[in-house]
């Protein structure tokens, strides 16, 4: 039988606070939109959630404020399939949020960190016990920097495999992408952090290309996978799902061509926002493919 993939991500939990318009407005200007919904989000729960529902065995290191949303979202990501939830609550602190102006093309989001920011080094020690079980770590940057840096040294320390999603972009010590063994922006974030960076470290960027799929570096050669055709609904967490199954994949030892054609077929899939159990469907259908 296949050993199932054990992933750990640690990272970020927010409520998500979507508001649907049909554009953006201009700086002081009022405008109506047309509709407002809650949803669990977080990149780091999102990627835990994916991950989760591909089929691997996942721990979600992160914390919730004590408080109802936080309640809601810790029940979120259990039903979600999350066999080891290390979430603990931050006393008289919110949990984290996002919010999100979604218009048919675009989204923006602003968070606000809320407990996400206690996700301390200390706290991420605590739990070295769960790091230290895992086949692949995945982070990415809505808890605190230095928390990352710390965890990524735990990581190469006891050998684990460390895949990092650089957003948002944000400019962090050469030591972080030294250690990382998989990196995972998209293309603006490429622009951003990595346009000037040199080798080895391009060797372990795959950068997604949104409807276009992903391209990284095999040697000297860029190396491509489509991405699939979709009716997209909402393009909010495409690239968590992405992160989140390209780690299941990764962990699973299979070789980068592969990883990344599972992960653009997740990513088509959640952009369409199917219920769960029609993604398991389907994703199980493309694995026997
Ligand atoms: O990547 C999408 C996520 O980014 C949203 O769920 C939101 O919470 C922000 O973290």
């Amino acid at each position: 039988m296949e050993k199932i993939p054990q992933v750990t991500v640690v990272g970020s939990i927010n409520m998500d606070l979507i508001t649907t318009c049909t554009r953006i407005p201009e700086q002081g200007e009022t405008i109506i939109g047309d509709d407002f919904e809650t949803a669990p989000g977080g990149k780091g729960a999102n990627q835990a959630v994916a991950a989760a529902r591909l089929g691997a065995e996942v721990n979600f290191i992160g914390r919730t404020g004590e408080d109802y949303i936080g309640r809601e979202l810790r029940a979120h990501l259990k039903e979600s399939g999350i066999s080891g939830l290390y979430v603990e609550e931050v006393p008289a602190v919110s949990t984290g949020t996002a919010s999100i102006l979604l218009t048919e093309k675009d989204n923006r989001i602003i968070i606000a960190p809320g407990a996400n920011a206690y996700v301390t080094p200390d706290y991420i020690d605590k739990h070295l016990h769960v790091l230290k079980k895992s086949d692949i770590v995945l982070m990415s940057f809505e808890i605190p920097a230095q928390t990352i840096l710390h965890t990524a040294k735990r990581c190469s320390e006891y050998n684990l495999p460390l895949m990092i999603n650089p957003a948002p972009a944000l400019h962090m010590s050469e030591m972080l992408w030294e250690l990382a063994d998989f990196i995972t922006p998209n293309e603006k974030e490429y622009n951003q952090l990595f346009i000037k960076a040199e080798e080895p470290i391009q060797q372990k960027i795959i950068t997604t290309l949104g409807d276009k799929g992903a391209q990284w570096k095999e040697e000297m050669t860029v190396e491509s996978h489509p991405g699939y055709k979709s009716r997209v609904q909402d393009t909010t967490g495409a690239g968590d799902t992405f992160n989140g199954a390209l780690a299941v994949s990764k962990a699973a030892g299979k070789t980068m061509k592969e990883a990344v054609a599972f992960a653009n077929a997740a990513a088509s899939i959640a952009v369409e926002k199917w219920e769960r159990r029609q993604v398991c469907r389907i994703m199980t259908k493309y694995r026997k493919e």
